[in-house]
């Protein structure tokens, strides 16, 4: 046997009904607020990656899946989908074509990470973005979308954080004074934030290793360093976030793993998840359309980790009569009218299937059992010269003779056909 690549799962049926009903919801939920479907390709230029999520970043720096393709091009398997996004929306001039590019996509990333729970190698994100608008109150609905589809899921216990990072005017001070804070205490960093120190030292707030933490718990934060602006823009989302009802909690330590990010960013985090905790992260690049060659747009979004969702969801029992009905036919002059019905029920709408190869009905009906329908109908014998077939009520195990010209119309409408009693 070949396994499946480390990091990488099989999405079985048992475990699939709940990705169909997130995947579901997700699209609804966008439709609701506006935002339209886009589909951009799993690989792209690897240059697209390293630009746009950042050259100082774990992800650029560890965990991308890049390689030369035959044709000698540096290619990538997206870990994220905002920079993919961003180019789609530069490469089809989108803000000219759509009447407000507000967008959503979902899919697979691929990150080379250690798997562990809440962690894969390749995972799924629902991608939301929104360009063009600078009002705090976009911020305020891109939580809002992120807050509803967790709880419309049923997922409680989850926590909002908020943090603003500043823009280009404010985060220079911002890094000086990081980097001042830190003076000697660099040397006892670990080797990845001594390198952050030096190239992106908002990085430091990413690090893990907990010999770090209380140098880095002494550090300033970024909200005392905002300009008049970010200051404006970062107390305006909280008042709005306060008056649409979402509880948050502003966290300093919040800069996020990427490196576009100005001004607002926000998780969302669950409870039950663990170490890997947040079902959700997010937040505002306003300079990111511009660093990638388009015009200069605002740019505010996030991406749920459907994987984690999908830990999250509460377990829902599934609803009976799913599964459709089940034709049996009872020997071999049957099978004709028995395929002609199954043909019939399932033009018109009704789930239903039959056993292939020459059967006994009582093995039929064993898998019409193991099925979980709601009705079985035996095609066969006198009945059928009759007009007429068999409906056994697979709960009550009641049986009997109904017109094979109703059978159809009774499924099709959604009645559950009344079995006369004998
Ligand atoms: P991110 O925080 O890197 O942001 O990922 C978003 C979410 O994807 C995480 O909160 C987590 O739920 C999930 N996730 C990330 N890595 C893994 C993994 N290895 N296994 C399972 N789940 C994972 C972004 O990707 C940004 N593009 C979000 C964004 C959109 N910002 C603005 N627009």
């Amino acid at each position: 046997m070949i396994p499946a690549v480390r990091g990488t799962r099989d999405i079985l049926p048992g475990e699939v009904e709940k990705w169909q009903r997130l995947e579901r919801v997700s699209r609804d939920l966008c439709e609701r607020y506006g935002y339209l479907e886009v589909r951009t390709p799993i690989i792209e230029r690897e240059e697209l990656f390293a630009k746009g999520t950042g050259e100082a970043t774990d992800i650029v720096q560890k965990e991308m899946y890049s390689f030369v393709d035959k044709g000698g091009d540096r290619v990538t398997l997206r870990p994220e989908a905002t920079p993919s996004i961003v180019r789609a929306f530069i490469e089809h001039s989108l803000e000219q074509t759509l009447a407000f590019p507000k967008l959503y996509s979902i899919g697979p990333m691929f990150r080379y990470e250690r798997p562990q729970k809440g962690r894969y190698r390749q995972f799924h994100q629902l991608d939301v973005e929104v360009f063009g608008v600078k009002d705090p109150a976009i911020d305020a609905e891109v939580i809002d979308l992120a807050f509803t589809l967790v709880r419309e899921l049923g997922i409680g216990d989850v926590e909002l954080v908020i943090n603003s990072v500043g823009d280009h005017v404010c985060r220079p001070a911002f890094d000086k004074a990081l980097v001042e804070a830190l003076g000697q205490n660099v040397s006892k960093l670990c080797s990845d934030c001594q390198r952050r120190a030096q190239t992106n030292p908002l990085r430091i707030f990413d690090c893990k290793v907990p010999a770090d933490q209380p140098i880095i718990d002494a550090l300033p934060h970024s909200v005392d360093y905002l300009c008049a602006e970010c200051r404006e823009h970062f107390e305006a989302v909280q008042r709005h976030l306060t008056a649409a009802g979402m509880p948050f909690r502003v966290s300093h330590r919040l800069v996020r793993g990427l490196d576009y990010y100005t001004r607002t960013t926000f998780e969302i985090l669950g409870a039950s998840l663990g170490a890997q905790n947040a079902l959700l992260g997010g937040g505002r690049y306003d300079g990111l359309v511009k660093q990638l060659g388009g015009p200069d747009r605002v740019g505010i979004g996030f991406a749920v980790g459907l994987d984690r969702m999908v830990l999250a969801m509460p377990d829902q029992p599934p609803e009976r009569g799913t599964n459709g009905v089940f034709v049996a036919a009872v020997g071999d002059d049957a099978r004709d009218a028995a395929i002609a019905l199954l043909a019939d029920l399932r033009r018109s709408g009704v789930r239903a299937q039959m056993e292939f190869g020459a059967r006994g009905v009582k093995a039929q009906m064993k898998r019409a059992d193991r099925l979980g329908v709601t009705h079985a109908i035996i095609v066969g014998g006198d009945e059928l010269s009759r007009g007429e077939v068999t409906v056994k009520d697979m709960t009550t195990g009641d049986q009997a003779a109904v017109p094979r010209s109703q059978i159809v119309k009774f499924l099709a409408s959604g009645l559950r056909p009344q079995v006369p009693q004998p």
